[in-house]
């Protein structure tokens, strides 16, 4: 039997990113991730034996083993400007530490992801520099923007990606393998009806089941899969008549004025996608972590016809629905509160991104 390529998840939140690279044949051999409901997520998936629970910085570097690759993205600061690019500013800390665990590993490649705009950071300005003189000496970069429905999620989430190789010549990112106007050898975009149809309009439920589950000496709620994560909410009737005057595709310009919030009235522009319906025969929009709330983004529910009022579903997505069009696989297991579970879910990485990411590394380390 061949071995298995090994992987090191640093930042790992729930495991999106993790469970992409097992699909794509991957052993995971450590994952660090501070925050306690998230690092039970990932425990109760992927084993809590390598899992640590706490502060990269407290990683002692002779714990750490061997890995092929290593993968995260450290949080980035801010990019309105560039800031400062010292190494030693102490709000690239997470950096170094994430520099600190490759340069001790030296893995044959390694992915940092984060969002679009990471490629105007300052943090990335001090990873160009780390490759050509500092720990990262060695290794060739390659980076690129890329959307996760051009991958096979039903999701326009983009997500910057930069993988460095020390196999011998860089890694190219992955080619696509759908688009929106599909050609040869390339096949449509999924849809939020390929991942949402058919589950309950009407959630039973507003609640997380009573079930608590132990990880690292500490008792959380969970563990909860599947219908379990499929929870409503209670609106307010004001609310309700907001979400129905919203067609799919449409958004805040579409509330006439007596059901304008202040803050929207007084904002003319910007802002477009808030209070915004799916369209069933599209990816969703970016699934972040209040998907919950409509005001914050396009998340309510794609069933909306002129026509057939009555037949309308006037609620945001839910768990569930976020979780599928995050790509998560339907027996995935969660630990955490409604929020800390939302909260996973919209800080992961799409999990068939990070799978096509997972494959091209394979495929060249493996050369
Ligand atoms: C964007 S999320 C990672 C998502 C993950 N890659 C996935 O696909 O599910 C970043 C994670 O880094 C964690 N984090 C931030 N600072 C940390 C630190 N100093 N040590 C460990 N984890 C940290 C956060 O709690 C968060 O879960």
């Amino acid at each position: 039997m061949t071995k298995r390529p090994t992987v090191i998840d640093l930042f790992a939140g729930c495991g999106g990113m993790t469970s992409g690279f097992v699909r794509a044949g991957f052993e995971p051999v450590l994952a660090v991730e501070w925050d306690l409901a998230a690092a039970a997520t990932y425990a109760a998936n992927f084993g809590e034996s390598h899992t640590v629970w706490g502060d990269i910085a407290s990683v002692n570097p002779d714990r750490l083993p061997d890995a092929d690759v290593v993968i995260g993205g450290p949080p980035c600061q801010g990019f309105s400007n560039l800031g400062s690019k010292d190494v030693n500013d102490p709000r690239n800390t997470l950096w170094r530490q994430y520099l600190r665990v490759v340069d001790h590993v030296r893995p044959k490649a390694f992915v940092v992801e984060n969002v679009d705009r990471f490629s105007s950071s300052a943090e990335f300005q001090m990873l160009l520099a780390a490759a050509d003189h500092g720990p990262l000496k060695g290794y060739e970069l390659s980076w690129a923007v890329l959307l996760a429905a051009d991958f096979g999620v039903a999701q326009r989430r983009p997500r910057s990606i930069l993988i460095g190789s020390r196999v011998g010549h860089r890694i190219p990112l992955p080619a696509p393998t759908h688009a929106r106007a599909p050609d040869a050898g390339v096949q449509p975009w999924e849809t939020v009806r390929s991942r949402i149809a058919g589950l309950p309009e009407t959630p039973d439920t507003t609640q997380l089941p009573h079930s608590t589950a132990t990880f690292f000496g500490r008792t959380l709620p969970g563990v909860f899969k599947g219908l379990d994560i499929h929870v409503g909410r209670q609106p307010r009737e004001l609310s309700l008549r907001r979400y129905d005057s919203v067609p799919p595709g449409g958004g805040r310009f579409d509330l006439p004025d007596e059901l304008l919030p202040n803050c929207w009235r007084n904002k003319p522009t910007g802002t477009t996608d808030v209070m915004g319906r799916m369209r069933w025969d599209a990816p969703s929009l970016t699934i972040r972590t209040e998907f919950f709330k409509p005001e914050k983004g396009q998340y309510l529910h794609p069933q909306w016809e002129a026509e057939a009022t009555a037949g309308r579903v006037n609620r945001p997505i839910t768990h569930l629905e976020a979780a599928r069009l995050q790509d998560f696989p339907e027996d995935f297991l969660w630990c955490g509160t409604k929020i800390q579970i939302a909260k996973q879910i919209g800080n992961a990485v799409p999990v068939g991104l990070a799978q096509a990411i997972a494959a091209q590394l394979a495929q060249h380390i493996a050369d």
